[in-house]
């Protein structure tokens, strides 16, 4: 597809989408995010990728929303519009999302990583929710997600004085997974996207549900429903030749079925 302002490509059963707007550090446009949506959705229903990773350059995963699109927005039209309602799209995809993190993730930089199911950082990145220096508060669940993962007083902290921090603190506090050296991230990230799509994908959109459904249900709930998975699971011909595999000491050929 001919998209302006971001690049994708496959690596083996692995979307890449790369945003690049290098001028702006990949600024968040409606324009730029509509075609990450649209990017998103065409991984989603093409059969042969198993993962999605989401990232920038070096300089930069995004500095966010772009704030000259924002300048003259005001309260009524951003209700009418329900201004960044699209930001939440990415949230519906089933299959899994990796963000591989260089340079700035700030504001809706960071929360765009946040929405991926797993980040992944290089040494040098820069985290942080700093809308509150331009008179905003996060507007796409960085104040819930961050809350969430790192706890409330960080949270508070960081949201109120939009302080950034760095890559180490970020997996010191469980919201990066890992961190690499700046030149490594986008392909640890796409060997971690492989490794996913090397598994049944039914079986792997049930095991990301499951774990999302940690933060929206409370423990009994969520156990009943990891349980209801579970239990479901047995009618896959894949969770039939996985345990048949193992039993006869061969390797599983999963059929997504
Ligand atoms: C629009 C941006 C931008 C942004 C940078 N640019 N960030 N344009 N939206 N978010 C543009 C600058 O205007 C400038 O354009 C060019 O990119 C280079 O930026 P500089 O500031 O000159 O570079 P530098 O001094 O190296 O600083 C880099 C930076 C800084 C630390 C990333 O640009 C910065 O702080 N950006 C804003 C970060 C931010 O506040 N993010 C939150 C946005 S609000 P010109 O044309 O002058 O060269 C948000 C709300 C989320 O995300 C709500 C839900 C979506």
């Amino acid at each position: 597809p001919n998209y302006e302002h971001i690049l994708t490509e496959s690596h083996d059963k692995v979307g890449l989408i790369t945003l690049n707007r290098p001028k702006t550090f990949n600024a968040l446009s409606s324009d730029l995010f509509h075609e990450i949506n649209d990017a998103l959705k065409k991984f989603e229903n093409d059969s042969s990728i198993g993962a999605i990773v989401i990232t920038g350059n070096e300089r930069a995963f995004s500095a966010g929303a772009d704030i000259k699109e924002m300048l003259n927005q005001t309260f009524a039209n951003s209700y009418k519009t329900n201004f960044l309602f699209h930001w939440g799209e990415i949230n519906n995809i089933k299959k899994p999302v990796i963000a591989a993190v260089n340079g700035f993730a700030l504001g809706g930089g960071c929360e765009l990583a946040m929405s991926c199911d797993v980040i992944y950082a290089g040494e040098t990145a820069k985290f942080g929710q700093p809308e509150i220096k331009l008179g905003l508060i996060p507007g796409a669940g960085g104040t819930q997600r961050l809350t969430r993962v790192i706890g409330k007083s960080k949270a508070m902290e960081l949201v109120l004085s939009g302080r950034t921090f760095t890559a180490q603190e970020a997996e010191q506090w469980g919201l990066v997974s890992k961190v690499f050296p700046v030149g490594e991230v986008l392909e640890k990230a796409i060997e971690l996207g492989q490794e996913f799509a090397g598994f049944s994908q039914p079986v792997i959109q049930a095991a990301k549900e499951s774990v999302n459904s940690a933060y929206e249900l409370s423990l009994r709930e969520g156990c009943h429903f990891e349980r209801r998975i579970f239990q479901a699971l047995f009618s896959l011909n894949d969770a039939k030749e996985g345990k048949d595999a193992f039993a006869n000491k061969r390797e599983a050929k999963w059929t997504h079925d």
